[in-house]
This record gives structure tokens, sequence and C-alpha cells, in this order.
């Protein structure tokens, strides 16, 4: 039986500015303090770059750790508005999301290029979050695992493990639409990323290695979600935005 610790991961996105960002940093210091959860769940929040150093104040001291939601592949140099992994784990992050599908979209970002801002976060001693994800017409073509075992495979660096590796499992047509796939399909997904990790980093190493789902998280369905053998989190959008949501989608991690 192996054993992987929940993690709950906050994506804020393009959002917050100090002062809301810090309210809403604080008031899940102050539940996270309560439960004694941190045996049991990772909880992570991922702010604008901008509020990084700000929201670090907020959480020292507490058990939930932060993040950035991009780094360059460079560790620097001539790259004017980007940031790199080293500058985040500077500012006292310990994971970087890579690969978002509105990364990928917005930015261009290919496989190959994710997989080089992995490397550069692993290097750096972050964990690299990389996303993955079929959008709608893709899997209306039935062509889900094929997408998303390309990705796994362009996109994650070689010398991963599950010590410097976590996946999200995203599907884009799910993100902020407040629609989801079905639980048999999450599942299905879920163990097709475990198989694919398995070819590339060997049984053992996969076994261990965290698969998040995202897309649509909400306190409604995450039970349902968090309950299934391989899905090991989630990577929460809109509802991370609420200390309430966020909190009871973390609660509803099974013990
Ligand atoms: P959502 O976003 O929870 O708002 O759907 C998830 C994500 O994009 O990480």
């Amino acid at each position: 039986m192996t054993t992987r610790k929940p993690l709950i991961a906050g994506n804020w996105k393009m959002n917050g500015l100090l002062g809301d960002g810090a309210a809403l940093a604080k008031s899940l210091t102050e539940r996270m303090g309560k439960g004694g959860e941190t045996a049991s769940l990772e909880l992570l929040v991922c702010p604008p770059f901008t509020l990084i150093a700000r929201i670090g104040e907020v959480l020292a001291g507490s058990a939930i750790s932060l993040g950035g939601q991009d780094c360059h592949s460079k560790e620097k140099g001539a790259h004017t508005g980007d940031v790199s992994a080293r500058m985040l784990a500077d500012l006292g992050c310990r994971y970087v999301i890579v690969g978002h599908s509105e990364r990928r979209t917005d930015h261009g970002e290919s496989d190959a290029l994710v997989a080089a801002k992995a490397a550069a976060a692993q290097a750096a001693k972050l964990c690299p979050i990389v996303c993955v994800g079929e959008t709608e017409s893709e899997r209306d073509k039935g062509r889900t695992i094929e997408v998303v075992g390309r990705q796994i495979a362009g996109s994650v660096p070689g010398g991963s493990g599950a010590g410097n590796l976590v996946i999200a499992y995203e599907p884009v047509w799910a993100i902020g639409t407040g629609r989801t796939p079905t639980t048999p399909e999450v599942a299905e997904v879920h163990g097709r990323i475990r198989e694919f990790l398995t070819g590339i980093l060997g049984a053992e190493e996969a076994q261990m290695v965290r698969i998040l789902y995202g897309g649509s998280m909400k306190p409604g369905n995450a039970a349902e979600l968090l309950a299934l053998a391989d899905v090991d989190g989630g990577l929460v959008g809109g509802a991370s935005l609420v200390a309430d949501d966020f909190w009871a989608i973390a609660r509803a991690t099974p013990k």
C-alpha cells in the first residue's frame, strides 16, 4: 500500500492585491492551525509574482507552502519580464506550476519548453507541478489519453522522481467552467497517467508521484474526486480565492 500525502494547491492566477491576498492567506493560516491537518494533508498557495513575498511573510511559521505559477527555463539573464525558479526559491517557494493550459494557450508554451521549465525548477530545488489536459474537441474525438500521454512524455524532464515532481491533470474544458468529467473518466485518466509515469520513471517512483486533479474543483464535488485511487489532491483555481471554499476542499481529502 502506497501512501501519498494529499496536496491541495490554490492557483490564484492573476488575482489579488496586497491587502486581499494577505487577508486570504491569513484566514487560511488560522484554519490550518486549528484542525491538526498538517500530518495528513499538504496545503499550498500559488499567488501571482507580485504577492509572493508578502504572502510568504503571512505564511511564515505556518504549515502552508508557497509556490509560483510559472518560471523561466533559464537560471538568469536578459529575459525582460520573466522570473527564474531560483528567484521563487529565494522568496521561500517550494513549488512552481509549469505548463498550465493558460500558459500553453496564452504564451504558446510547448511540451519541450514546459520540460525545460520543470528542469529549471528542479535545479533550483523547487518541485514543479506539471499540468496536462485535453481540450474539449480532443475529448470529443476520443483523443484524451493520447494527448495526455504525449504531454507527459514531452513535459516531464529526465531526472524526475517522486521527490521532485507533481502532475496536475486539468481538462482544459473544465477549467473555470463549472463542468467536470465524470468520476470514472477522471479515474481512467489518472490511472493512465500513472502508467505513463511508470514507463518513464519505473514503477516504484511512479507509485509515489502525486497526481492532482484540476478544473472546477469545488466544495460540492471535491470529496468524490479526492476519493479516487489515483487522485492525490487538487489544483484549485476559482475556489481557492474564497477561504471557506478552499478550506472545505482541503477538508474533503480522505484521511
Ligand atoms: P478552476 O481552475 O478551479 O477555476 O477551474 C483550475 C486551474 O486552472 O488550475
